[in-house]
């Protein structure tokens, strides 16, 4: 009986890992609040990528560029003064969703 309860314990830490894992993908709306969040790419400023593109008005297009990340990364470095992020994470990941997401 001991064994099975053991097992138990282990399937649970197990599920409750996948799940903090999924909490981890990249989705629109970890886009968006990164893309209001002036701390993005550990800015020190208090400038956000919202505070140039509000609500993201007038992107609709960049979704389409197929340099956008080096786009974001531009805007990382120059007006937030922070550092670019690596094309392959969660944020950018999310970023470019977002930018996406605003297509019409
Ligand atoms: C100080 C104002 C300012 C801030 C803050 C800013 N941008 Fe920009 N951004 C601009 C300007 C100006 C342009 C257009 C000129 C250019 O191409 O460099 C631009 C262009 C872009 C484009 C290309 C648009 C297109 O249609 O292809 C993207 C994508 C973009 N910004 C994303 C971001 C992101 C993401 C952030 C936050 C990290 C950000 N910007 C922060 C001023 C800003």
């Amino acid at each position: 009986m001991k064994k099975v309860k053991i097992c138990f314990v282990m399937v649970s830490a197990l599920l409750l890992y996948g799940s903090s894992a999924l909490a981890e993908q990249a989705s629109v709306e970890r886009g968006k609040e990164l893309f209001n969040n002036p701390g993005l790419g550990a800015s020190q400023n208090a400038i956000s990528c919202g505070t140039c593109h509000p609500g993201g008005e007038g992107m609709e297009k960049a979704g389409g560029n197929p340099e956008l990340a080096a786009m974001i990364n531009r805007c990382i470095k120059g007006p937030l003064k922070g550092e670019p992020l690596d094309e392959k994470t969660v944020a950018m990941e999310s970023l470019e969703m977002y930018l996406k997401s605003l297509a019409k």
